[in-house]
């Protein structure tokens, strides 16, 4: 395959990726377009905690990302012998320390409102139907194929950071504010978490077939992330306006500076 059909291929898989990632942005707009109470916050913040500990799939071990990738790491301190190793061995000691931040800035925001502790042995209770089938679509794909589903997995990663991009902007009462303070942290780790998976699909994909494959892995991640957003945010737009954001009837996302 030579360099311009791979770059035609990137730009085809990141447009996809972009009208999804817009679709997510729409349902969190719609969701914000209104004040919201402390318990309506409460409700999609407890799923995000969830989300941030264990990671919905994006890892493959059972206790989650933050466990999974410390056992990883753990495991893996003896093997670190090129300097790609080490290289890779610091990003996900980064990583660890950036979605550890995440899981606090939401835990604590939640905290604040219910006054209550969180409850480590109730949090997998948290988890809404929508963002278990979301793990169930991830690890499908890993099944279909252990290598594109893991590359499928990770470029689909944060949804381009779509939720955390809109975030940003709320405000108007302080749990809002705090909300939106939380949002620009994640939002910047997860942007890159996302290019990082862009670019390690580029890297990786040799042949059509390949580039195939992984597009209909993303196309099912990202529909069911579509889903997941839909629950999370107590479904504040029509059961059909979600269908013709599946179907690519919306305009990508253009994320400003800001
Ligand atoms: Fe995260
Ligand atoms: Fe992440």
């Amino acid at each position: 395959m030579d360099g311009q059909r791979r770059s035609e291929l990137a730009r085809r898989m990141s447009d996809l990726a972009n009208s999804f990632w817009a679709g997510e942005a729409e349902i969190c707009r719609a969701f914000w377009a209104v004040p919201r109470t402390s318990e309506e916050q409460a409700h999609w913040l407890r799923l995000q905690v969830f989300k941030e500990m264990y990671g919905s799939g994006l890892h493959t071990n059972p206790e989650g990302i933050i466990r999974g990738i410390l056992d990883d790491l753990r495991a893996d301190v003896e093997r670190i012998e090129t300097r790609a190793d080490r290289e890779a061995y610091d990003r996900d000691l980064r990583v660890l320390r950036e979605e550890f931040a995440h899981f606090r800035l939401y835990a604590d925001i939640l905290e604040g409102i219910t006054g209550e502790p969180i409850n480590l042995a109730g949090l997998r209770s948290w988890q809404l139907a929508q963002d278990r089938r979301l793990g169930e679509v991830r690890q499908g794909a890993r099944e279909r194929d252990k290598r594109l589903g893991a590359l499928a997995v990770g470029f689909t990663e944060g949804g381009g950071s779509a939720f955390f991009y809109v975030g940003r902007d709320i405000g108007g009462d302080p749990v809002s504010e705090e909300i939106a303070r939380a949002c620009r942290v994640v939002f910047e780790d997860e942007l890159e978490h996302g290019e990082h998976g862009a670019h390690e699909l580029d890297e990786a994909l040799e042949t059509e077939e390949e580039w195939t494959q992984v597009r209909e892995m993303v196309v099912a991640i990202c529909q069911q992330r579509l889903r997941m957003r839909y629950e999370m945010f107590g479904f504040p737009v029509d059961e059909g306006r979600i269908a013709e954001i599946a179907e690519g009837k919306i305009e990508p996302l253009l994320m400003t500076a800001s």
